[in-house]
């Protein structure tokens, strides 16, 4: 039986039911239940359509965005350094072992002070549901309490989160005044991490989760890892880290442990059905096996990786053989904020990667075959693709998906989206959003169907 609704969205709704699928909801009544769950979704060929539209119309929490825009989902991004927020836009001049070495470690150990991490997180949890990033899934850092911290502002602000005690206890890779003390005590406060934020006042219903978060493998002890692996099986609970980012770290890998990095973390039991691999640049078509016959997920952070990873990810060969992606702004080694932005970059990347750079090459030398993706496999990955990948039901205007959305108002007089509704079709004011939109397009965002940021009356 159907929850009754307790609010109403009219409107054209559009979203990507599959890869290559953009599907454009026109006049269409979406009901959405007291927790937030889309209850049903009429369009207009649909028998008493008309009756519940009527109805609908007199309920007190109808909202119509029919003269102003459309709504898209909302926007899933699947790889963030929380701490490193005050440094986005800075220290991308160095190469990732000396970038983290000299100025990501001693930024992030300034979270063991409470009010600085209080300061910093609520700047980008709000940054962020301003510019549509409904889900975010969170590196936090090795301290307990800022990690409760960051949990706690998503929670309080709306956000649907996933959020990870950074774990880092090699003393040959990560610097004494930044690392976990000891192995036994690194995993104790992982394992607190993860029923701190399970419990958390407000979180009844876990929308804001813990993810086990090994740093990746040159920061930590093979204990650690294994022991991490077993946490993640003990408490059901995801894990995220970093796969064969760049060269060095790939290597670094196999050097210490004789093991390609996908083969190391299968070993050490960090390969699940909700594991996310950040970047994965390196895999080859073997470590691809792996990672889909685990069902596990790479976060594609395309702009971090035009700084870090000296390469492009095979992003369709990886799609070709069916493993789950999600887009990731990987903040702040990407200076992007924006998931519009992360797809402005997936579509680049992919596009440099078929043709190739360099012009002394002969053509048919110069790039990979078939690799690039068009808007609409963007946009998927930045939405529905990561909810495969979390395994959650977001992503999609669908019965029991969440209600999480962004109203994208076109009329706002501070936008850059170009839309000339004499010659434009729908598609193409998708594509114009795609390409262009900023957070001044975006005029109110949900998740659940809460309000969690709103620039101009709804
Ligand atoms: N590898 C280990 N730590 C990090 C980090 O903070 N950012 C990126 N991009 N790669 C990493
Ligand atoms: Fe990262």
């Amino acid at each position: 039986m159907k929850k009754p609704a307790a609010q109403y969205f009219f409107g054209t709704f559009m979203h990507t039911p599959a890869l290559d699928q953009l599907e454009i909801l026109h006049d269409t009544l979406i009901s959405v239940d007291a927790a937030g769950t889309i209850a049903s979704v009429l369009t207009p060929d649909e028998p008493g359509y008309r009756e519940s539209l009527n109805a609908a119309k007199t309920h007190r929490h109808f909202t119509s965005v029919n003269d102003n825009g459309f709504y898209l989902p909302g926007l899933v991004d699947t790889h963030i350094h929380a701490p490193q927020w005050p440094q986005l836009r800075k220290a991308l001049h160095l190469p990732l072992e000396s970038w983290l070495m000299d100025c990501t470690f001693p930024l992030e150990s300034k979270y063991q002070n409470n009010a600085f991490a209080t300061a910093m997180y609520t700047s980008l949890v709000d940054t962020l549901l301003a510019n549509g990033t409904t889900s975010a899934v969170y590196f936090a850092t090795v301290h307990r309490r800022a990690t409760e911290i960051l949990a706690e502002l998503c929670v309080e602000k709306g956000q649907r989160a996933w959020v990870g005690r950074v774990a880092m206890d090699d003393q040959q890779q990560c610097p004494d005044y930044y690392r976990d003390a000891t192995t036994d005590q690194g995993l104790r406060d992982s394992d607190d991490s993860v029923n701190t934020i399970r419990q958390l006042a407000g979180n009844e219903s876990q929308r804001v989760k813990p993810i086990l978060t090994p740093r990746f493998i040159p920061s930590c002890t093979d204990e650690m890892l294994a022991g991490l692996g077993a946490l993640a099986k003990q408490h059901s609970c995801s894990i995220q880290t970093h796969c064969s980012e760049s060269d060095w770290q790939h290597h670094y890998v196999i050097d210490r442990t004789g093991l390609r990095d996908t083969e190391a973390l299968d070993k050490f039991g960090l390969l699940t059905r909700t594991t996310v691999l950040a970047h994965a640049n390196f895999i080859n078509h073997s470590d691809m096996k792996i990672i889909k016959n685990h069902n596990a997920g790479i976060s594609h952070c395309p702009l971090s990786n035009q700084y870090f990873a000296g390469c492009v990810f095979p992003l369709r060969e990886a799609l070709n053989l069916g493993i789950h992606v999600g887009l990731g702004t990987d903040i702040s080694g990407g200076p992007g904020a924006s998931q519009f932005e992360s797809c402005r970059h997936a579509i680049s990347a992919s596009r440099m990667l078929e043709s190739g750079v360099n012009a002394n090459l002969e053509v048919h030398k110069r790039g990979v075959t078939d690799s690039q993706i068009s808007y609409i496999e963007a946009f998927y990955l930045a939405t529905t693709g990561g909810g495969v990948m979390l395994d959650e039901p977001i992503g999609l205007f669908k019965e029991g998906y969440a209600f999480d959305a962004l109203h994208i108002d076109t009329t706002a007089i501070d936008s850059n989206l170009m839309f000339f509704p004499e010659i434009d079709s729908h598609e193409d004011l998708f594509q114009k959003t795609l390409y262009a939109a900023t957070r001044a397009d975006i005029a109110a965002v949900w998740v659940n169907g809460a309000v969690v940021s709103c620039q101009r009356g709804i």
